[in-house]
């Protein structure tokens, strides 16, 4: 019959469609959940010759010992660290004539986890005190904030994907941070540095940015 062929070709159809978004759907989350890999953080530390400077026991190494690298931390307190080092590690880097190490978002949580971040270890961001590190450490003297500040891209209350992980946060902050030595030279902005919870302060600030409606002319005073 007609309508039995057009019924079974539509249900023919539907199961192969249904086949198809289970085997997408697996793919992506399969992609996106596979977890921080410690032992794949121990490799890239190597491949990315951070024991060039950090080996056990600090020896004869130029930077900390591993073992001070490597301790339970929160995530965004370690994002702060590898913020501050920065300026350290280039000095050696550029003199030496070596290429900065880069990593990806993925390579940066194998990273972390190596060096022993966690994320349930990190205060619970206060945006309030986010909004005052913001200032503090100089971020509006080169950019913008809902376009008061200083002229670089990008304005920093424009919604990111980075914002929402500390790892993301990371490997944005890790190739963001020599542009910004370089700039800080020609800027005379000294550099900022963070301690405890400040960059999950910082971080709470932003996100938020993100939902709070963009201010009217009337909430930027004296200008
Ligand atoms: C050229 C030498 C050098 C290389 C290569 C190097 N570091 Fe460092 N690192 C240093 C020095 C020097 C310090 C201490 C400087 C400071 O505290 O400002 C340091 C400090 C650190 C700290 C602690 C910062 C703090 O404030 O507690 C971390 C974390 C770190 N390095 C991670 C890394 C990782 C990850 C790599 C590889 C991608 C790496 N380092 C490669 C020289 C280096
Ligand atoms: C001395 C100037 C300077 C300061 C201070 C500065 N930045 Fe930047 N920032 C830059 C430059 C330069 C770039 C790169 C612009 C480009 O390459 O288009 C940048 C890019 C960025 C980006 C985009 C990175 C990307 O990969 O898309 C973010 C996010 C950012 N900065 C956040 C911050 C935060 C947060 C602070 C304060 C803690 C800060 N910046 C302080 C100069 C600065």
């Amino acid at each position: 019959m007609n309508a039995s062929i057009r019924r079974s070709v539509v249900v023919a159809l539907s199961t192969l469609l249904l086949v198809v978004l289970v085997v997408l759907a697996f793919r992506v989350t399969s992609h996106a959940e596979a977890p921080p890999d410690a032992e794949r953080g121990r490799a890239l530390f190597l491949a990315k010759q951070c024991d060039r400077c950090h080996i056990a026991g600090g020896g004869a190494g130029f930077g900390p010992g591993l073992e001070d690298l490597r301790r339970p931390q929160g995530s965004l307190e370690l994002v702060g660290r590898l913020w501050n080092h920065v300026p350290a590690m280039w000095a050696t880097v550029t003199q030496q004539g070596l290429r900065w190490p880069e990593f990806d978002a993925a390579e940066m949580a194998d990273l972390m986890a190596y060096l022993r971040a966690d994320a349930a270890r990190d205060a619970r961001p206060d945006p309030a005190k986010g909004q005052v590190v913001l200032i503090r450490k100089g971020c509006l003297k080169c950019h913008s904030y809902r376009r008061e500040g200083g002229g670089i891209q990008p304005d920093l209350a424009v919604p990111r994907g980075d914002y929402a992980s500390a790892t993301a946060w990371a490997a944005t902050m890790w190739t963001h941070t020599p542009r910004m030595v370089g700039a800080s030279t020609g800027l005379r902005v000294p550099y900022p540095r963070f301690s405890g919870d400040e960059m999950s302060n910082l971080l709470g600030f932003l996100r938020g940015a993100t939902t709070v409606p963009p201010a009217g002319p009337s909430a930027s005073p004296g200008r």
